[in-house]
């Protein structure tokens, strides 16, 4: 197959961010910034723009893979997309989504699971929903030297008892849980806690009072860091716009919009055209019909 080289400006070599890194930026108080990627293409674009941290969500059981919610996302899809966003991410620290099942049953299946998401998925880290009823999975997996990174507030495994996609911690008794549960996973042994759809003013308040980074999602300005769901960004999740979302591009009308030029000039016959054609010499072409001729 022949190709065209493609015009790439050159990117500048960042080094490798770690957890380290996000401890630093913390205490620099210099935003983190966090986007989800689920394939090789994007997280390429992801980690050239300059992110610090890329998370393998378990969303892409909604955003890619169009589940209602994120339960039915298995290790083996996760493990999956992982190897494709490792391919692609030079310098973020890639952080994989533990998906439902794979850490609630038992510390041991927490440790294998967290185990498979570095050995075979090329991940750094991991990330598991869920505040004190978590704490043996979370030291178990960071005893075996994997670091882990919470997720409080709405947790979407957890969808169902929280009675559907809802803010979290609004009463003064939530609030508090969940201010207890961030101080538990701290001790535990977390490296940074994602806080989701919470009031600004507690997820502030929960940031100053630990000393990990607090990476916040609908939950305003005062957390360590700030992730989005790229598809939400890029507007290519056709359900539902969180209200927390600012969407930066419309891919999806983009892609309407390409997808039915390329139709029209199919139909019209003005693709292919003559350079996007293989040629051949006209002496060989020749020699070619005269053969075919000869055998009539
Ligand atoms: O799965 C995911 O993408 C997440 C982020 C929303 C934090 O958990």
């Amino acid at each position: 197959m022949s190709t065209v080289p493609k015009n790439s400006t050159s990117i500048p070599e960042r080094k490798k961010v770690t957890t380290r890194t996000f401890h630093r930026k913390k205490v620099k108080r210099e935003p983190i910034t966090v986007l989800t990627a689920y394939d090789y293409p994007t997280a390429l674009a992801v980690d050239q723009a300059g992110v610090d941290s890329i998370l393998v969500g378990d969303s892409l059981g909604m955003v890619v893979l169009g589940y209602e919610n994120t339960l039915p996302v298995t290790m083996d899809d996760m493990i999956h997309h992982c190897k494709a966003v490792a391919r692609g991410a030079k310098a973020a620290l890639l952080i994989g989504d533990m998906p439902f099942m794979s850490y609630q049953v038992s510390a041991q299946d927490a440790v294998r699971n967290a185990g498979r998401f570095l050995q075979e998925g090329g991940m750094d880290a991991v990330k598991l929903e869920g505040g004190r009823e978590r704490l043996d999975a979370v030291r178990a997996i960071v005893g075996a030297g994997i670091p882990v990174m919470g997720h409080l507030g709405l947790t979407p495994q957890s969808v169902h008892q929280l009675g559907g996609f809802r803010a979290q911690g609004k009463t003064a008794a939530a609030a508090k849980r969940l201010l207890e549960d961030a101080l538990l996973l701290e001790d535990a042994g977390c490296f940074s806690i994602v806080l989701e759809s919470v009031p600004a003013q507690l997820a502030e308040f929960v940031s100053r009072k630990l000393a990990i980074p607090t990476i916040g999602i609908g939950a305003g300005a005062g957390c360590d860091g700030q992730v989005l769901v790229t598809h939400d960004l890029l507007g290519l999740f056709d359900r539902f716009i969180p209200r927390f979302v600012k969407q930066y591009a419309n891919f999806h009308a983009e892609m309407q919009r390409a997808f039915s030029e390329y139709i029209a000039d199919v139909q019209a016959k003005s693709f292919p055209a003559e350079e996007h054609t293989v040629a051949m010499k006209a002496d060989e072409w020749e020699a070619f019909q005269l053969s075919v001729n000869s055998e009539q």
